[in-house]
């Protein structure tokens, strides 16, 4: 395997830094003197600055003041540190809208959005995408030479939608653009139900979830896709404007699984992803390192393996999206940032460097805290994963080699919450990433890498490839998956597999649709539903559950009653009046094998079932050692060069005995036989020449 080029040529190393806002602290320059300092004691050596800047880099219309800019691009840089620079686009200054009301977001009331708190924009509206190109030339016109200028950073974690006018006729030249003609769209919509039929595009409306027409599937997922794309649109026009004057990379800080975007349509717009990573530590040590490894694994799959970039991470406590903040341990802070770059991020971020003194995020967790000095535990830390970073150059560029693949489709993931939860098997469907993270899961807990892939990377390079409730399916990516088993390629499906074409209309003449049925070898003939028994008065006493291997495993959800045609079936249901009929399955075709499981569980028998393959194809941990469960092993390669990473996830000491000599990456020094780690401990090993 290759090293990937830097993510920035002209800087090679680990980047370590985060979210600057200088322009808070204009009042009192002195602390600017006093964050070069202690950049360099915390061993920081990059600033993102300029992100929601936009009132402060013009605070009339036309009007610019870069003196902030200029100062602190030149101080970082004479003190060795790097900016990346953001374009302002993700919150807009009052004057905005004051002077051209048609820039506010209208939102899914129909009612505008006055300031709100940011990201408050309507991405469709000529005016918007006019001062922002002139903002974005005006940023990149003046610092594309400046040595401390390494990358882009665009806007910030796009997200949202606008439901206005502007955006409706948007979408209604989207539609027009994909089905040519209304007759066609009635079509692919079954508009006939309940009368939705459309006589001209004109009459179609954002489905508004309180006061929209929301019954149609194919319209809700064509809006979530049209959200995506217009995104996508407003992005390529911010590139646009930042390429006429500079080429340095440029990416979008994303929000990981975020529901609302497609990233991987992003991912193919930037140079390198970036990421913000906000574990919640309050899991548990186990649950928050796989956590952060499944959401690592699909940061680095957006762009087929390519290192990414952890562009946020909380330096101590995030205060977003949870209701009650636990602080991290020193082990836990430390070992976040080791399992980032284990799986293969080539930085570490922080948001943010210094707490301001007051409105939202003031007490959200930064490298500075209000009491401003460097000897606090966070400041501490930071400092360490800085130490660290700083003999981690040769990883730079590195990749992950993995075997086995995790599909993780967006797409499918908006259907499913439409379909399954308006059209039939929970009403809070929630199914499709539990499902992925069980897989992911069950190789995770045998220390087998994986990638987590779209549905168009590439399949023929692994030797599992992992389908989970593959609801959507098109004609082609059926084509792919039984020339990928015809090839000697083993495949796992579950439940609700190819049930709908691309505009979520059924398959008709059976389940699995699209000509699967004879990879699956298989006919779903009822879909059955022990539903969450969380829901107050709808949960159903699921007495039901499945055999495998001689063991029984609960059911946690689905469960498919299947008339097998070819496939065999390895597991069967022990319950309800379809006791003893299969529910998972096995189908030879071609030269590889099509797994089929009809029904949902938590996760002990997938790892079952995974524990089979593994022995069956000799799939390995990426070192031969022998190690204490909760010790996950990771490598990055390239260019002949091996980094392994292994980390103890857990709260208690663990053992590992190595297998050879290898070279503490932190140390310099010699590594053989056992080796005991301290809770959340780590070691960096090499055995380059
Ligand atoms: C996001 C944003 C940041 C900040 C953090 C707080 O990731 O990009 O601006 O609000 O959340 O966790």
């Amino acid at each position: 395997m290759n090293k990937f080029k830097p993510t920035f040529p002209d800087y090679p190393h680990f980047l370590h830094g985060g979210d600057y806002n200088p322009e808070q602290w204009r009042d009192t320059p002195e602390i600017w003197d006093e964050d070069m300092r202690l950049m360099k004691l915390a061993n920081c050596n990059e600033m993102t600055m300029g992100i929601f800047s936009w009132a402060e880099l013009e605070p009339q219309e036309g009007v610019f003041d870069f003196s902030v800019l200029d100062t602190l691009m030149d101080k970082i840089y004479q003190n060795g540190g790097r900016v990346i620079l953001a374009t302002p686009s993700g919150a807009r200054p009052h004057w905005l809208a004051d002077k051209y009301p048609e820039v506010l977001r209208k939102n899914e009331d129909f009612v505008n959005e006055h300031f709100r708190t940011r990201h408050n924009h309507c991405p469709s509206s000529p005016v918007y995408r006019e001062k922002v190109r002139i903002i974005n030339e005006t940023l990149a016109r003046r610092y594309a030479g400046h040595p401390a200028l390494i990358g882009w950073h665009l806007s910030n974690e796009y997200g949202g939608a606008c439901y206005c006018e502007q955006c409706a006729e948007k979408f209604r030249e989207w539609l027009k653009q994909k089905y040519g003609s209304i007759e066609e769209l009635n079509r692919r919509w079954w508009t006939r139900f309940w009368s939705h039929r459309c006589d001209s595009f004109a009459q179609i409306e954002p489905p508004m979830p309180r006061v929209g027409e929301t019954c149609v599937h194919g319209l809700n997922l064509d809006w979530k896709r049209f959200v995506s794309d217009i995104t996508v649109d407003f992005m390529k026009a911010e590139i646009k404007a930042v390429r006429a004057f500079s080429d340095k990379p440029v990416t979008t800080n994303c929000m990981g699984f975020y529901q609302g975007l497609n990233y991987r349509d992003f991912a193919k717009e930037l140079d390198f992803f970036s990421n913000d990573t906000y574990p919640f530590w309050g899991a548990g040590t186990k649950q928050t390192a796989e956590d952060i490894g499944f959401l690592s694994d699909y940061c680095r799959g957006m762009k087929q393996g390519q290192p990414f970039i952890t562009m946020e991470s909380a330096p101590g406590i995030n205060i977003g999206g949870m209701n009650f903040k636990k602080v991290k341990s020193n082990g836990q802070q430390l070992l976040e940032a080791v399992k980032m770059v284990a799986h293969g991020s080539d930085s570490i971020l922080y948001f943010q460097w210094r707490k301001g003194r007051g409105a939202w995020e003031k007490f959200h967790g930064a490298v500075v805290d209000h009491y401003g000095k460097e000897d606090t535990r966070v400041f501490q830390n930071v400092s360490k994963v800085g130490e660290i970073l700083q003999k981690l150059d040769g990883v730079v560029g590195t990749g992950v080699k993995s075997d086995v693949a995790i599909t993780f489709d967006m797409e499918t993931l908006w259907a499913l919450n439409g379909s399954a939860a308006t059209g039939g098997w929970s009403d809070d469907y929630n199914g499709y990433r539990k499902c992925a993270a069980a897989f992911y899961n069950a190789f995770y807990e045998s220390n087998i890498p994986t990638d987590v892939i779209g549905y168009e990377d590439d399949f023929s390079k692994y030797k599992v490839v992992v389908l989970t409730v593959p609801y959507l399916m098109t004609k082609s990516l059926a084509d792919k998956l039984k020339n990928y088993v015809k090839g000697g390629g083993i495949l796992i499906s579950t439940y609700l597999t190819a049930v709908a074409d691309s505009t979520d209309l059924c398959y008709l003449g059976g389940v699995p649709g699209a000509g699967l049925s004879d990879l699956f070898g298989l006919r779903v003939d009822e879909v059955d539903s022990y539903q969450n028994p969380s829901v107050d008065g709808l949960h159903h006493n699921c007495k039901n559950a499945v055999s495998y291997s001689g063991k029984t495993y609960p059911l946690s959800g689905i469960a498919e009653i299947i008339v097998p045609q070819t496939a065999h079936a390895v597991a069967h249901y022990t319950g309800d009046f379809y006791a003893g009929n299969g529910a998972l399955f096995e189908n030879s075709f071609g030269a590889g094998k099509a797994y089929y499981m009809g029904f949902e569980q938590e996760g002990e028998l997938q790892k079952a079932l995974v524990k089979t393959l593994i022995a069956e194809l000799g799939l390995n941990a990426p070192m031969n050692i022998t190690c204490d469960s909760g010790v996950c092993i990771r490598k990055r390669e390239g260019d002949g060069e091996n980094y392994y990473f292994v980390m103890n996830e857990s709260d208690e000491e663990k053992n590992i005995t190595l297998d050879k000599t290898y070279r503490n990456v932190l140390t310099g020094e010699a590594v053989s036989g056992k080796q005991t780690l301290p809770d959340c401990g780590f070691l960096i090993l090499t055995d380059n020449k």
